[in-house]
């Protein structure tokens, strides 16, 4: 079996913090969610794995390599523009070979990986397995649209009015089956060869489509409550260990990661948290679900259940709580007269000032 790992991506939706870079790339608890998916595949005992890249090439390389951190061997396969799903499986044909393969959107997260998944298709041998979950807005996902005994009937790309609450979630378990149908697929409303068209196809012609409904799941819809949510669920797990600087001054409670070359002076921290190697933590609380990634300054202030991204600087503003603060973000405070808010904002920023 095999894994085909889907990286590409026009990254179109800008959100805040895609603006910037690759959403595979996207850090959870100071980790790239496309790590976990990676992770993930290697614990369900897959070794190779193909990754599509387009645009992003270049930076998924860098973060990846060939793949030997991972304990996996990386064949990167280059799609030449977003031109959908179901194009990526056309273009990995020959990589695939006559091999089972399990599809896995890099932007997508899976608490509690994908073994048990893995298990099931191995032992029940159905020609395709999806997973489903409850989403809150549908339309963002492809549907599905189920019978009374739970069997899916139909599926349907990103509807404006949803059949279900169920979506697709972006994993995959094909057999060879799967490339039949793809080569006959046509180009959608949006221009793209969509894997929901290809399980249909599969429905259509009489194979056996399954499917499991999982709970923990998340992907970057732009929406930050559940991007804090699915960094609480990873900082849940997190063990103890402090490779960096700590002085006596200051207090770690709870299960606290300082990574090597970090300092944390004069300050209190509450786990879980999660302190990245290079950033500085001076005269501050950090509470409860709050990762610092790499090369963060957080002075004279409090965090708590937020996302501090690489390089952003957070000094003497007080407590922010629920945030997320990107890449080479500064925080600080304003000149006390006039009393007045000065911001610069990127694009699609949201900002919630206390009156
Ligand atoms: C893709 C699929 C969609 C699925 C989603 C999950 O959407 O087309 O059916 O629900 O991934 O992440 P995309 O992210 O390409 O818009």
């Amino acid at each position: 079996m095999k894994a085909l790992v889907l990286a590409g991506g026009a990254g179109s939706r800008l959100r805040p913090i895609t603006h910037t870079s690759a959403k595979q790339l996207v850090p959870v608890a100071n980790k790239p969610v496309l790590f976990y998916g990676l992770e993930a595949i290697r614990d369900a005992g897959i070794r190779e794995v193909g990754i599509v890249v387009g645009d992003t090439a270049a930076e998924i390389q860098r973060a990846v390599g060939d793949g030997s951190a991972f304990g996996l061997e990386v064949t990167y396969l280059r799609q030449d523009a977003p031109r959908g799903l179901s194009h990526a499986v056309l273009i990995a044909r020959e990589y695939l070979g006559d091999d089972d393969f399990v599809m896995y959107l890099g932007d997508n997260f899976i608490v509690g990986g994908i073994t048990g998944l893995i298990e099931r298709f191995r032992r029940e041998r159905p020609q395709a397995l999806i997973m489903l979950t409850k989403v809150s807005d549908p339309r963002e996902f492809g549907v599905a649209e189920l019978d009374a005994a739970g069997r899916v009937v139909a599926l349907e790309e990103k509807p404006a009015r949803p059949k279900s609450d169920m979506a697709l979630v972006g994993v995959y378990l094909f057999t060879p089956a799967v490339h039949d149908v793809v080569a006959g697929l046509k180009p959608s409303w949006r221009g793209e060869l969509e894997i929901t068209d290809a399980v249909q196809g599969m429905i259509d012609a009489g194979h056996r489509v399954e499917s499991t409904v999982i709970s923990g799941y998340w992907k970057d819809t732009g929406n930050v409550t559940d991007m804090l949510e699915v960094n609480r669920l990873v900082l849940e797990s997190v063990e103890h260990s402090v490779e960096g600087d700590v002085d006596e001054a200051s207090e770690l409670i709870g299960r606290v990661v300082v990574e090597a070359g970090a300092t944390v002076a004069g300050s209190r921290i509450v786990g879980p948290v999660v302190v990245g190697a290079g950033s500085v933590v001076r005269d501050s609380y950090v509470g409860p679900f709050t990762s610092v990634d790499r090369d963060c300054s957080v002075i004279d202030s409090e965090i708590e259940y937020s996302i501090v991204l690489r390089g952003a600087s957070i000094d003497g503003v007080g407590r922010i709580e629920r945030s997320l603060i990107g890449r080479e973000a500064e925080v600080t405070p304003a000149p006390r007269v006039p009393k007045a808010h000065r911001l610069v904002l990127g694009d699609h920023s949201k900002v919630q000032i206390s009156k």
